[in-house]
C-alpha cells in the first residue's frame, strides 16, 4: 500500500478526518492499555465484533521516520499508533471509534441506505435558510463535543501522561484544521493539508466530518455546510452582517460571528 492510502485508511479506521481523540478512549487506562476498542453499546462486544460491525485490530508501528529522533517523534505520524496500538477496524459501512455509526454517506439499521445531501450555493438560500445555517454554526461553537476531545499535552516528555481536554463541536475542528496545517517537530515537510496535493481531498474529509459534528448536536441529518459560488462577483458577497460579517475601519468583524475566539 502506498503511504497516502495507508494514511487514508488509518483515518477511516477512527471514522473521521484525523487529529482528534474519541472521548471513548481518552482515559489514562486507555493510554496505558494502548488501545482504542470501545464496546458498541447495541450488542455490548468489543467494536460491535458480536453482530459483524468490526473488530479490534493490531495497527502496524509504520515505518520509522527518518528525522532527528533526539527531536521526539511526531504524535501525528501514522495515527493513531502514538495512542493506540490496537483500534477498531470496522466493516463494511460502519464506522466510528466503536463501529457504532455509518460511515460518510450511509444511514440506516445496516448503513446499507443512501444518505444523499446536496451542498446548496448560499446565494440562492432563502433568509431563512441561511439563518438556519447561521444558528448551527452557532451552536457547534458553544456546545461541547460529546464525541471528541484534543490533546492537550503535545509537545511533552514522551513518557509524561498524556493529557486531553475537552472542546466545543467546533473548537474540537478548529484544532484538526490546526494540527494538520502545522510542520513536523523534526522541522522537515511541509504543510501537509494545503501545500500538497492532498489539498483537495483532506479538505473534502474534513468537511464531510465537521458536518457530521454539528448533525450530531443539531439532530439535522441534512445539515451541510453551503457553498459560496464567487464567480461574477465583484466582492466578499458573504462578507455581510447576516452572514460572516465584514471588517469595520478599526478593523473588527461585525455580524453573528464577531465575538468568536
Ligand atoms: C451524538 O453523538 C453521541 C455520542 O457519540 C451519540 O450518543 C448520540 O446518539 C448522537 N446523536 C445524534 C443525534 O446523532
Ligand atoms: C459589494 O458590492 C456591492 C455592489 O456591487 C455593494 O452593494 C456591496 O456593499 C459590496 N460589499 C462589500 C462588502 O464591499
Amino acid at each position: 500500500m502506498s503511504p497516502g492510502l495507508k494514511l487514508a485508511s488509518l483515518a477511516l479506521v477512527l471514522g473521521t478526518a484525523r487529529g482528534q481523540i474519541p472521548i471513548l478512549c481518552a482515559t489514562a487506562g486507555h493510554m496505558q492499555r494502548g488501545e482504542c476498542c470501545p464496546v458498541f453499546w447495541g450488542d455490548g462486544s468489543l467494536c460491535g465484533s458480536a453482530s459483524g460491525r468490526g473488530g479490534c485490530q493490531r495497527l502496524e508501528e509504520g515505518q520509522r521516520w527518518a528525522g532527528d529522533p533526539s527531536r521526539g517523534r511526531d504524535f501525528r505520524l501514522h495515527w493513531p499508533t502514538y495512542f493506540y496500538r490496537r483500534v477498531c477496524k470496522c466493516t463494511g459501512n460502519y464506522a466510528g471509534a466503536d463501529c457504532g455509526e455509518c460511515g460518510y454517506g450511509w444511514q440506516g439499521e445496516g448503513c446499507q441506505r443512501r444518505h444523499t445531501v446536496v451542498r446548496r450555493d448560499l446565494a440562492k438560500m432563502s433568509r431563512g435558510e441561511r439563518a438556519r445555517f447561521v444558528r448551527a454554526m452557532q451552536a457547534a461553537k458553544t456546545t461541547h463535543s460529546r464525541r471528541f476531545m484534543v490533546y492537550a499535552s503535545e509537545g511533552a516528555w514522551r513518557q509524561a501522561p498524556k493529557s486531553f481536554r475537552p472542546a466545543s463541536v467546533f473548537d474540537v475542528a478548529t484544532w484538526v484544521h490546526y494540527v494538520c496545517s502545522k510542520t513536523l517537530v523534526t522541522g522537515e515537510g511541509p504543510n501537509f493539508a494545503h501545500q500538497s496535493t492532498a489539498f483537495a481531498v483532506w479538505h473534502k474529509l474534513y468537511l464531510l466530518y465537521l458536518e457530521k459534528e454539528i448533525r450530531n448536536i443539531t439532530g439535522d441529518e441534512d445539515f451541510y455546510i453551503p457553498v459560496w459560488s464567487w464567480a461574477g462577483s465583484a466582492n466578499c458577497t458573504v462578507c455581510s452582517d447576516e452572514l460572516f460579517g465584514r471588517s469595520t475601519d478599526t478593523g473588527l468583524l461585525t455580524g453573528p460571528f464577531q465575538n468568536w475566539t
